[in-house]
């Protein structure tokens, strides 16, 4: 969804901002625009579509001087992407310009009371209200019109903002959307995430809600709600270039995909000490953890399919009812949640707009937050109880693959944990699941190895309409994950079925040819599966099955075969997701698909 960077130093603004916004291209956007301040004031360029569209109406940036500016990738929500509803948006007198993510709720109100007073408005967005407030209340403090002006907004924002008469200063604030600060040597900086920084800086300040951060060439001052000036505390982030950057692959979904094993490892390894695992950030007591009744389980998306692949796991292995709901049903229901209900939110981003409600909801009621979180400093993991970080690194394809697979293993870690400390794990049963998990980075290195042939598969796929993935289990929360992977980046329709219901709908549109891929991995169900794939066979489908290696039986009814490497039962669908993800890739690619930026579709769900 919407970036923001802001930047103000010594060297001419428009070519850092512009390079920052292409580092924020993967959030998702449809228009694109810059503003910079120089000798004669503030000038502004905006354009529809990509950022190279504004890249050549600016020449790179040298068509517009000066030392402090602001930028903003669009994603429109008020509004059709248009030259005049993209961000940055100027005051009638051009002496403000702002950017923003987030939605203004109280817009309307405020852009009448706004029009009432002479103000006149060029878009339909519901940003301009602010630059017309900042205009409103601007006396010549411009710290004090910043917080006059967000006391009257309702929703979320994160603002950027220029003033043609503060030369070389930059105003950065949040409440409930992303904002980061980088800290530079004669320069600073702010970008709605460390993607856009790491090229200049290791060092950030991540902004609280409701902090406004003044911010100089050398100087940044924080002030929080109340004006009052707070202390500026800088974090060294771990990501470097590198990270963010392609590194010879020709798309970050297939980087991604092969960062798998290095993503697992650092997720895992720092949290096994001695032979059991240790979730340092989850401080619930044994007392407490007793006292739980009932795990709910919230995210959108993928991080929901992996929070589906937890649902089994720990209801397995502790023995607790375990609910997985979608963030957005969930928040609109009246849960039965108490102070005895561990809600466990999983999210990449950290600042989903309908995972941050359902979870707020769920905090009212009394329940108990574990986030499971990649982006640290986020607005999840700020609002937790407790957080566990998946430590995928930046993830740059909207289509997530190494956020979602170190999901599923924290979820697997938290399952074997929480059974451990529930007394459930005898010594030998914990020993020998913590073994497994050590293994999962080099389980996904064989599961990507042992496929070569998952492009020439592809191939054959790749000009169908419709496929079904079928499941059963654990097999169903993968097929959910992979029927999602391949429609969000090929845009082919494939849909997801417990092969179960098969016979409750479905199976009324099997015909000849119709690709089913049938997961038949949990080997408890591989029978049920094995009938569910004789009687998609006998309406004519063309089978391609998901099997641990070894299983031969598959071969009498498949047309194809995928095979995943063995581990604990429990933890199959790890390793089964990874073909799947590889199959989305070529298929995708086969169908010159933009893989990394599909459309219609933003990497972090800001909005509702
Ligand atoms: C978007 C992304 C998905 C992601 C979902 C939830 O739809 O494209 O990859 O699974 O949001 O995002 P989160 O950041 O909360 O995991």
């Amino acid at each position: 969804m919407c970036g923001i960077v802001g930047f103000t130093g010594s060297q001419s603004a428009a070519p850092i901002l512009l390079d920052g916004l292409k580092k924020l291209e993967y959030r998702g956007y449809d228009s694109a625009g810059i503003a910079v301040l120089g000798e004669n004031g503030i000038h502004m360029e905006k354009a529809i579509g990509m950022i190279k569209n504004l890249d050549a109406k600016i020449q790179g940036g040298a068509a517009m001087s000066g030392a402090s500016g602001i930028g903003h990738t669009r994603w429109a929500t008020h509004g059709e992407p248009t030259d005049v509803n993209a961000h940055p948006h100027m005051s009638n007198d051009d002496k403000f310009a702002i950017v923003h993510n987030g939605i203004i709720e109280n817009y309307a109100a405020l852009r009448e009371e706004l029009k009432e007073k002479g103000f006149q408005f060029k878009s339909e967005t519901d940003t301009e209200v602010i630059v017309h407030l900042l205009d409103l209340y601007y006396e010549g403090d411009l710290k004090k019109a910043v917080m006059k002006t967000v006391a009257r907004l309702e929703g979320a924002y994160a603002l950027g903002i220029l003033c043609a008469e503060e030369q070389g200063r930059i105003i950065a604030t949040r409440h409930a959307a992303p904002l980061i600060l980088g800290v530079g040597v004669g320069e600073n900086y702010f970008a709605s995430d460390v993607t856009a920084l790491v090229a200049h800086t290791k060092n950030v300040v991540y902004l609280e809600d409701g902090e406004i951060a003044d911010i100089t060439p050398e100087n940044i001052t924080l002030y929080n709600e109340l004006g009052k000036e707070v202390e500026v505390k800088v974090t060294r982030i771990a990501w470097d270039i590198a990270a963010a950057e392609k590194g010879g692959y020709e798309h970050f979904m297939l980087k991604e995909i092969m960062e798998q094993p290095h993503a697992l490892k650092s997720t895992i390894e720092p949290r096994i000490k001695d032979g059991e695992i240790v979730l340092d950030d989850f401080n619930l007591t044994d007392e407490d953890l007793k006292k739980i009744n009932k795990v709910m389980i919230t995210a959108c998306g993928s991080a929901f399919y992996a929070g589906s692949v937890g649902k089994y796991v720990i209801e397995e292995l502790c023995r607790i009812p375990v609910e997985a709901d979608l963030a957005s049903e969930l928040r609109y229901r009246n849960p039965l949640v108490d102070e005895h209900t561990l809600l466990v939110v999983v999210s990449q981003s950290g600042e989903t707009a309908d995972t941050i409600a359902a979870m707020k909801e769920c905090k009212a009621r009394g329940a108990r937050i574990l986030a499971i979180v990649n982006v640290v400093g986020s607005t999840i993991a700020k609002l937790a109880d407790d957080v566990v970080y998946t430590w995928a690194g930046p993830e740059i394809a909207v289509a997530t693959t190494k956020g979602y697979t170190t999901q599923v293993a924290v979820m697997h870690m938290l399952a074997v944990y929480m059974a451990r400390r529930l007394g459930r794990l005898t010594d030998e049963e914990n020993k020998a699941l913590v073994e497994d998990i050590l293994q999962f980075p080099s389980l996904i290195q064989r599961a990507i190895d042992l496929n070569p042939n998952i492009q020439t598969l592809s191939e054959k796929y790749h000009g169908y309409n419709n496929l079904f993935f079928i499941g059963r289990n654990l097999d169903y929360a993968a097929c959910m994950e992979g029927s999602l992977k391949l429609k969000e980046i090929s845009y082919l329709h494939s849909e997801a079925y417990g092969a179960g219901e098969l016979k409750h709908g479905t199976i009324a549109l099997i015909e000849k040819g119709r690709p089913v891929i049938a997961l038949a991995c949990y080997e408890r169900l591989f029978d049920k599966m094995m009938s569910n794939i004789k009687e998609v066979k006998a309406r004519g489908a063309q089978v391609l099955a998901v099997v641990l290696e070894g299983n031969r039986q598959i071969f009498a009814e498949a047309d194809d075969v995928i095979f995943v490497p063995r581990t604990n039962p429990l933890f199959n669908s790890l390793p089964e997701i990874v073909p799947l993800q590889l199959f989305a890739y070529y298929v995708a690619k086969a169908n010159g698909c933009d893989i990394d930026k599909p459309k219609n579709l933003a990497k972090s769900v800001t909005v509702e």
